[in-house]
């Protein structure tokens, strides 16, 4: 399936200049989404996972179908105050502001091997910082997946010698 196809482009959102790549017409579409989800899970065919993690709020529409899919817990790296125990925090730049990430202390266990998820990568920023929460709780980068990578913005530089696999790669 031409997933890149499903993804609908809207110029100039939400600031003039940037080419906004909008997953909604991907989701709603019911033959593509689960497709997208079971080969994303394809991608991590020979990946080590215990856990997998998703950065609000647009990882938890990838995330949760795809622990599902894989037979994994799923962890939420979520904005600042939404979880209600102890939280470990990280602040990161976003492609047009800034933002925290924060997940329970004890939801990864020191030395579990986490998939980091998200839908887009851009500037990194966000996975970075999720990237730095598995760290910090002990844990380990076990891959690190997208449904899709817009080129041209660094964003693989920033997130180490980790595997990262994109289903989609298109410019930005
Ligand atoms: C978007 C997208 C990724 C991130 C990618 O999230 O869902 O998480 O930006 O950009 P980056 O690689 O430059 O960090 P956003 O922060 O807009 O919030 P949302 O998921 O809540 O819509
Ligand atoms: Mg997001």
């Amino acid at each position: 399936m031409d997933f890149a196809a499903k993804i609908r482009l809207i110029k100039d959102f939400p600031r003039p200049g940037i080419n906004f790549r909008d997953i909604t017409t991907l989701l709603q579409d019911r033959e593509a989404f689960p497709k997208a989800v079971d080969a994303m899970a394809g991608l991590c065919r020979g990946i080590e996972v215990d856990l997998i993690a998703c950065p609000e709020s647009r990882g938890f529409i990838l995330g949760a179908p795809l622990a599902y899919a894989m037979g994994k817990g799923l962890v939420l790296f979520r904005k600042p105050g939404k979880l209600p125990g102890k939280t470990l925090q990280y602040c990161y730049q976003l492609e047009y502001g800034s933002d925290a990430l924060e997940v329970h202390q004890d939801a990864i266990l020191p030395g579990q091997k986490v998939l980091l998820v998200d839908d887009v990568l851009a500037t990194g920023g966000t996975m970075a910082a999720a990237v730095e929460l598995v760290k910090q709780s002990g844990g380990q980068v076990a891959g690190i997946l997208f449904l899709m990578e817009l080129l041209g913005l660094g964003g693989r530089d920033k997130l180490g010698n980790h595997p990262v696999l994109t289903l989609i790669k298109c410019d930005a």
